[in-house]
């Protein structure tokens, strides 16, 4: 561990993963402090820009939240997410950003433990990545 802290921000659908957040507050199911929610309606409303902004204003790692496939209010915004997560994974790595960096799941409303997984699972990993090549650059 080299004592750095990553800052990760994290993009959830407001019909699963926003409320598996919430029932693993209620249930007191701890996870790292490292991440910043951000409630979306859908994961397809999620624009790529948003996530070269985090990145851009020196965010460590983004984490993606949305509905289990066939699960999504908006029927495919979900799978829109996906899609634009691999390509911008490879936009990152064209960029010289860790690719593992930006994290999609899948999380439903009764998953607070899993949620709680994914958020300690992933600031590990960024963390092992260290600080945000890009906040040098901005320094
Ligand atoms: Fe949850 Fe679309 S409504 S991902």
């Amino acid at each position: 561990m080299n004592g750095h802290e990553p800052r990760i921000i994290a993009f959830f659908c407001n019909f699963c993963s926003y409320l598996a957040a919430d029932m693993a507050g209620v249930s007191r199911i701890q996870y790292p402090p490292n991440v910043r929610i951000i409630r979306l309606m859908c994961t397809g409303r999620l624009s790529p820009l948003y996530i070269l902004e985090a990145f851009a204003r020196g965010a460590d790692g983004v984490l993606v939240a949305g509905c289990h496939p066939g699960d999504c209010h908006f029927i495919k915004g979900n799978l829109y997410a996906r899609r634009r997560v691999s390509m911008l994974k490879k936009l990152l790595e064209m960029m010289g950003i860790d690719p593992r960096r930006l994290r999609l799941e899948w999380v439903s409303a009764s998953e607070g433990n899993k949620l709680a997984n994914v958020i300690k699972e992933f600031v590990e990993e960024v963390r092992s990545l260290g600080a945000n090549p890009l906040k040098e650059v901005n320094a």
